[in-house]
C-alpha cells in the first residue's frame, strides 16, 4: 500500500483551547479508517485543518509526496481531497459551500453555483453516479431531487453530501459523521457503499462517527482523539481494552 497522506504534528489553536495539538499519521492509499474521540477532542478541526478549512498553527500535511500545508481548500479540493460537513445547521449557508464543492475536479470553468444538480444528470456524471453510487443515487435521491432545496430529512442532506463528494472524483474523502442522524438499516448501507467504492475504486476513507459498534463493522483501523491528541491508532478490536480510551469516555 502507497501511502497517501502524511500528517506531521500538526497543531491548530483556538485562542487557549489546543483543539489539534500536535497530530501525526499516516493514510495508505484504500484504507478505511474511523476518527473516533470524545465531543469536542479535536476531530472536526483536524478534518478542517487537513481540508484547508484552517490553516495549522504548526506541523506539515502532505499529500501525494506533495506539501499542501496552508493551500487554499479550493486547491486542496482540486488535489483530489474532498471533505463533507457534520450536521448543517444553517441550510442555506450550507448550500452555497457545497455547491462550491460539486463540480468535477478538471471542470474549473463551471460555474458553481449553478452546477450542482444539473450536472448530475448530464451523461458522464450519470455514468458516475450509476456505476460509483448506485442504490443511493437511485433509492433516495431521484426522488428528492427536485426539491431538495425545500425539505430534506438530516439522513437525505447526508446522502446529497456524499453523492456529491463522490461526483468530484476525488482520492481521499474526509467524511464528518456522514451517517448521524440516519437510521441504522440506511447508515448500513451506506457504510457497505463506501466499502465497495474503496474495493472498485482505491479510494481512501477518513470517517468521524459516534457509533462505535456501526463504525467498527467496516474500517480495519481507529483513531481515538481525546483533547486535540490522538491516543489510539490500531484496529478495532484494541479499542475497547485501551485504558487511555477508557479514561477519555469515561472521563467524558
Ligand atoms: N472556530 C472555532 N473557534 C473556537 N473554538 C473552536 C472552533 N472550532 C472548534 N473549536 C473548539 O475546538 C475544540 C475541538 O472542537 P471540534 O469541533 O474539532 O471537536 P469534535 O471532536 O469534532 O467534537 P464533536 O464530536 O462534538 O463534533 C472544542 O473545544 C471546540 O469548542
Ligand atoms: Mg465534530
Amino acid at each position: 500500500m502507497s501511502e497517501l497522506l502524511n500528517v506531521q504534528d500538526v497543531a491548530k489553536y483556538f485562542g487557549g483551547i489546543k483543539a489539534v495539538d500536535g497530530v501525526s499519521f499516516t493514510l495508505n492509499e484504500g484504507e478505511i479508517v474511523g476518527l473516533i474521540g470524545p465531543n469536542g477532542s479535536g476531530k472536526t478541526t483536524l478534518i478542517n485543518v487537513i481540508s484547508g478549512v484552517y490553516k495549522p498553527d504548526r506541523g506539515r500535511i502532505i499529500f501525494e509526496g506533495e506539501d499542501i500545508t496552508g493551500m487554499d481548500p479550493w486547491d486542496i479540493f482540486h488535489k483530489g481531497i474532498v471533505r463533507s460537513f457534520q450536521i448543517p445547521r444553517l441550510f442555506h449557508k450550507m448550500l452555497v459551500v457545497e455547491n462550491v464543492m460539486v463540480p468535477h475536479r478538471n471542470q474549473r470553468g463551471e460555474n458553481p453555483l449553478i452546477a450542482p444538480f444539473h450536472s448530475m444528470w448530464k451523461p458522464q456524471e450519470e455514468e458516475l453516479a450509476r456505476t460509483t453510487l448506485g442504490t443511493i443515487m437511485d433509492f433516495q435521491l431521484s426522488r428528492v431531487r427536485r426539491n431538495w432545496a425545500s425539505e430534506l430529512s438530516g439522513g437525505q442532506m447526508k446522502l446529497v453530501e456524499m453523492t456529491r463528494s463522490l461526483m468530484s472524483e476525488p482520492k481521499l474523502l474526509l467524511l464528518d459523521e456522514p451517517v448521524a442522524g440516519v437510521a441504522p438499516k440506511l447508515a448500513r448501507e451506506i457504510f457497505s457503499h463506501i466499502v465497495r467504492l474503496r474495493n472498485e475504486y482505491d479510494l481512501t476513507f477518513l470517517i468521524i462517527e459516534h457509533r462505535l459498534d456501526l463504525l467498527f463493522d467496516y474500517v480495519e483501523r481507529v483513531m481515538v482523539m481525546n483533547y486535540g491528541k490522538i491516543i489510539y491508532d490500531g484496529d478495532p478490536e484494541g479499542v475497547h481494552k485501551d485504558p487511555k480510551v477508557i479514561e477519555a469516555y469515561l472521563g467524558e
